[in-house]
């Protein structure tokens, strides 16, 4: 059989209407106090009809993990009552929705936080400052808020999550060698720099259970000699893969330097040595902006799902023209 963006799909125990995702896409609009507000709810609404699945805005687990000081977070009972809202708005067009869960380490937003962690003390840039390295308490605290952010994004009436484990922050900082050099258990070879990941996926497995929906999102590389790449990536994953439910493969975003040269499709190659060695879905995103190429990547089995994220941005209705006119869009094929 064919493939195309219009199959449906499952991940894990949820199905898919397509294999279309809506990206992560932060919206930089929350309040002081990290909390939604009406924009998120039209903006959601607006852009969830067509595709199979939205996946919410990185959204902090912790006070002092936020990203930005303007994003939204799921670190008290008044988040929920908000973010129930949001997925209210996406549920009235029977799209399922997942939020990003994120702690931002080293790269949390100075203005709005208190004290800068990270796995080791080396700082991302002079912005941010240096990171106090985590002790094993505070490793465990963190851990801890996974597992109750996950408890309220079932309340929250979320349909899965995803753990936002690229674009250096917290967990990315503790997969890369080049952000962690850790001499305990959480430092060193592989399996040690994957035990945060580890205990924070299984912290929230045990909160939700092993049939509601937690997928990842990865950076495949960091551009560097030295960082974490897609070969290391898939040894990590792997021990891990029996716990998931897919794997969306990102790149970069540990140390400020952008890749050389982002083209149409540019991540897929990753996504694609990925899916190789792993049995679970894995979503491809960046620059995949026609029918045709999304249609082709899954026919060529580079990947399971396309997620599409600023495209979205800029028109709530690009989903249904991706889904609905494949000769218009399948003749752009290389805008980008
Ligand atoms: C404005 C904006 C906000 C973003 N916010 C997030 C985010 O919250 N979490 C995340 O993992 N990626 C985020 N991304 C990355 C997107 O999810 C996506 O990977 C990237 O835009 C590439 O896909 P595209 O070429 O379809 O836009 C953001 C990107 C943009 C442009």
């Amino acid at each position: 059989m064919t493939l195309t963006l219009d199959n449906p799909i499952n991940l894990g125990s949820l199905r898919l209407k397509n294999r279309l995702i809506m990206a992560p896409l932060q919206q930089y609009k929350g309040t002081i106090e990290a909390f939604p507000i009406d924009h998120h709810i039209e903006h959601y609404g607006r852009r969830a009809k067509h595709v199979g699945l939205v996946i919410l805005e990185s959204t902090a687990i912790s006070p002092n993990g936020r990203l930005w000081k303007n994003d939204i977070g799921i670190f008290t009972d008044q988040h929920v009552e908000l973010l129930k809202k949001i997925t209210d708005a996406i549920h009235a067009h029977q799209t399922p929705a997942f939020i990003q869960l994120s702690h931002g380490g080293r790269k949390s937003s100075p203005e709005v936080t208190n004290s800068l962690v990270a796995p080791s003390a080396i700082a991302f840039d002079e912005h941010y400052g240096s990171p106090e390295p985590l002790s094993l308490a505070g490793i465990q605290t963190i851990v801890e808020e996974y597992r109750l952010a996950a408890k309220r994004a079932v309340a929250a009436g979320f349909d899965g999550i995803e753990i936002h484990a690229a674009h250096g922050f917290l967990i990315h900082q503790f997969l890369s060698p080049l952000s962690n050099v850790r001499s305990d258990d959480y430092g060193g070879n592989s399996e040690n720099r994957a035990r945060f990941l580890k205990e924070v996926l299984l912290a929230i497995r045990g909160e939700v259970g092993r049939q509601y929906p937690v997928t990842i999102r990865v950076s495949a590389t960091d551009y560097c000699t030295g960082g974490l790449t897609p070969v290391e990536l898939v040894r990590m994953l792997k021990t891990l893969e029996s716990e998931l439910d897919a794997i969306h493969v990102s790149t970069g975003g540990l140390l400020p330097i952008q890749p050389s040269d982002v083209h149409t499709g540019y991540q897929v190659p990753h996504a694609a040595a990925i899916k190789q060695h792993l049995n679970i879905p894995v979503i491809a995103v960046g620059k995949i902006y026609t029918r045709s190429l999304a249609n082709r990547i899954l026919e060529d089995q580079l990947a399971d799902c396309i997620a599409i994220g600023s495209p979205l941005l800029a028109d709530p209705d690009y989903a249904e023209y991706l889904l609905m006119h494949q000769e218009q869009a399948s003749t752009t094929d290389n805008d980008s």
